[in-house]
């Protein structure tokens, strides 16, 4: 099994690197399955169910959130309904939308951090712990723990070693350099990156942000266009023991 994880598509420069990239990015590297964080497509903030359908379309299978997935309410409904698409699952009881999907024989699981974390979200350790207490071994299992503190995703990827193929951080917009395998079999990468504008800070306009932090002024943040970026990682795993065999990055630049 061959899987590409894609790092936080960032406004319409990531999205529509994305979208032209991807069909030939699946050939290429002859992916069984894509899994993209979505939580910035839309305005670089939250994702709208026809971005969403873009993604999908393109030949992402499954799309993850984080801490802005709830920006846009028109999502809301879409995140019940779509089966493809997931939210942090350890948000409070009666967030809408799952923080699980399934497809095939790939099953993803969305959780987000809680350090220098924005908001105070139940404990992403036990609640993947009851998740995969509920579910049969004989699947792929890959995580997208939407973390900002690098020691709590290293943590998560040693917490889950050995119960799940794949551990991946998102939410930072920055690749790490530290995919490997860990010892009872994980593939594990800090974080994947993003998918946006190259010339950017994380995805944003680069005046914007100087501007933000010459003056402490507010500001208003809008993603960077140009020439875009795709991070991704690369997963390969044992289509019988669900074991993680390999781990590379992925990147390319989209013009
Ligand atoms: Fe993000
Ligand atoms: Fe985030």
């Amino acid at each position: 099994m061959r899987l590409l994880f894609l790092g936080d598509i960032v406004g319409s420069a990531g999205r529509e690197a994305v979208i032209r990239a991807l069909p030939a990015l699946r050939a290429e590297l002859k992916l069984d399955y894509v899994v993209a964080n979505g939580e910035n497509c839309s305005g670089g903030k939250g994702l709208i169910p026809r971005h969403a359908d873009a993604l999908f379309a393109a030949g992402v299978d499954v799309i993850t959130g984080g801490n802005h997935t709830f920006q846009h309410r028109e999502l809301y409904p879409y995140l019940e309904s779509t089966p493809g698409i997931t939210r942090p699952l350890n948000y409070p009881p009666g967030a809408p939308g799952r923080g699980i999907a399934e497809c095939g024989d790939l099953v993803v699981i969305n959780l987000i951090g809680r350090a220098f974390m924005p908001a105070h979200y139940d404990d992403p350790f036990r609640a993947v712990d009851a998740a995969l207490a509920g579910m049969s071994a004989n699947r792929f299992i890959v995580v997208d723990f939407h973390a900002e503190a690098t020691s709590e995703k290293q943590a998560m990827g040693w917490h889950l070693d050995g119960r799940v193929t794949f551990v991946v951080g998102t939410h930072t917009h920055v690749p790490t350099a530290d995919c490997r395998l860990l010892r009872h079999g994980t593939a594990y990468c800090t974080d994947a990156g993003m998918c946006g504008a190259r010339d950017s800070v994380i995805g944003d306009d680069i005046q914007a942000v100087l501007s933000k932090f010459l003056t402490q002024m507010p500001t208003r943040l809008a993603p960077a266009e140009g020439p875009a970026v795709i991070n991704g990682v690369l997963v390969e795993a044992d289509d019988t023991t669900r074991r993680a065999l390999q781990i590379e990055r992925v990147d390319r630049e989209v013009s």
